[in-house]
């Protein structure tokens, strides 16, 4: 047997093993469902929906439709009171909940994405607490919406942006947080999970560090949320930002999570209507949190949605379910890459640390033309620089792009395999 029989037999066995053969998920999908052509592996960008995430942003307009200021006809209140239902499901969610258990949902604030969350961390908060000569610390494997709102709050305040590294495994170690975060450091800013090497960032670790010394953590959990139950609590974070459209739910809603006393400090980043206490010809009073941040007419649909999302994601799949198949699909992907010599996947090397993300490159041929010749046999995977460009850059990768491929517990190996050959024929294409 050669070795890449040897492989190609592991890999049947890790597809058997998990049961990633079979998949119950993807009728649930309407656009899986109706495309079987389509093996969608960018996930890490956006997730499919479920029917029942469709049906839910339908079901608002055709039987709650109104616009909920705390409605005082019963129409505005059915939507008022879905609206608070979600913000407290979510509040469940991320553990934000008292010694009784109680959802402590008003510290929950509905935002249009993760990247306007930390916008307003760094917009709002920031500027209370950042002082001249003052640090704020971020990962180098920040996306864009966790690096630039810091760059500018930086500016603005005269304090300095200073970048913890990974090893070669994409581990943010001990060393490295002891050497970054120190007295001078207000704010720590990471990723979850980084959406380019899919590894989970020591969160509790910088938690612990910047608050031996008085400052804050903010998480970006993005990537985290659509694989792995959060508990803001534990994590040790001040901040937590997520998107609804990775976990399933509508594009255009995000949550902003934040301690109660720092975001009743803190001022509004938007102001307007429904957002205040009382206004007069030269003032205004700020409603107390969460109104004080959402101002204007919200998505009530999507935030409705957003709700069916996350009772799909938890309660009729649930996290444990998520974590296994994602985890069998990984360790599927990375056995079947290693049959092909000419692919090189970006640290870390073991299955395990990768969270559903796999960045990889096809030796000598460039992403998007990799990603334009898997499209044509209807392989969806992303291609670029991942709104991560220091990252690329410090990573030395070749054009700063590379390719990756992010699974969902609604992917199967069918789906790898296809990927598989996609590859083969992308190399082929280059080398007949
Ligand atoms: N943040 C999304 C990604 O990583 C768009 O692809």
């Amino acid at each position: 047997m050669t070795n890449m029989e040897t492989g190609a037999g592991s890999a049947a066995a890790t597809a058997a093993a998990a049961d990633i053969r079979q998949n119950p998920y993807k009728a649930d999908f309407p656009l899986l469902a109706t495309k079987p052509e389509i093996a969608f592996l960018d996930s890490g960008a956006t997730a499919q929906r479920p029917a029942c995430v469709l049906d839910a942003q339908r079901r608002f307009y055709e039987t709650m439709n109104a616009n909920p200021l705390r409605g005082l006809y019963s129409l505005s209140v059915e939507a008022t009171e879905a609206i608070a239902d979600v913000r407290a499901q979510v509040a469940r969610l991320l553990g934000a909940v008292d010694e009784r258990g109680r959802a402590q949902a008003s510290d929950v604030i509905f935002t249009r994405n993760a990247s306007e969350s930390l916008n307003l961390v760094a917009k709002s908060f920031a500027p209370c607490v950042l002082e001249p000569g003052d640090e704020v610390a971020i990962t180098i494997m920040e996306h864009h919406s966790n690096l630039i709102p810091w760059q500018q709050a930086c500016r603005a305040a005269g304090a300095t942006l200073v970048y913890l590294y990974p090893d070669a495994e994409g581990r943010i170690t001990r060393e490295e947080i002891a050497a970054k975060v120190g007295p001078r450091t207000k704010i720590v800013a990471c990723a979850h999970v980084s959406n380019v090497l899919g590894v989970e960032n020591p969160v509790c670790a910088l938690a612990d560090a910047v608050h031996a010394h008085g400052g804050y953590l903010v998480v970006d959990g993005a990537q985290s949320v659509p694989h792995m139950s959060v508990d803001v609590r534990q994590l040790g974070a001040d901040f937590f930002a997520f998107s609804a459209h990775k976990a399933l739910g509508p594009m255009g809603i995000g949550v902003l999570w934040g301690r109660h006393e720092l975001l009743d400090e803190m001022p509004p980043m938007l102001t307007g209507g429904e957002m205040i206490d009382s206004v007069t010809e030269q003032d205004a009073v700020w409603a107390p949190v969460p109104e004080k941040f959402e101002a204007g007419t919200q998505d009530a649909a999507g935030i409705y949605a957003t709700g069916a999302a996350l009772t799909y994601l938890t309660e009729t799949v649930g996290y444990e379910e998520v974590a296994s198949r994602e985890a069998a699909l990984v360790a599927y992907t990375m056995e079947r890459l290693a049959e092909l010599p000419y692919i090189d996947v970006i640290s870390p090397s073991e299955a395990a640390a990768h969270h559903g993300v796999i960045s990889f490159n096809v030796r000598g041929i460039h992403p998007h033309d990799v990603a334009s010749i898997l499209d044509m046999d209807g392989v969806c995977i992303r291609a670029g620089h991942h709104c991560a460009q220091p990252l690329l850059t410090w990573l030395g990768v070749e054009n700063l792009a590379c390719c990756r491929a992010s699974l969902a517990f609604y992917n199967d190996a069918e789906d790898v395999d296809r990927f598989i050959d996609g590859l083969k024929t992308v190399w082929s294409t280059f080398h007949a």
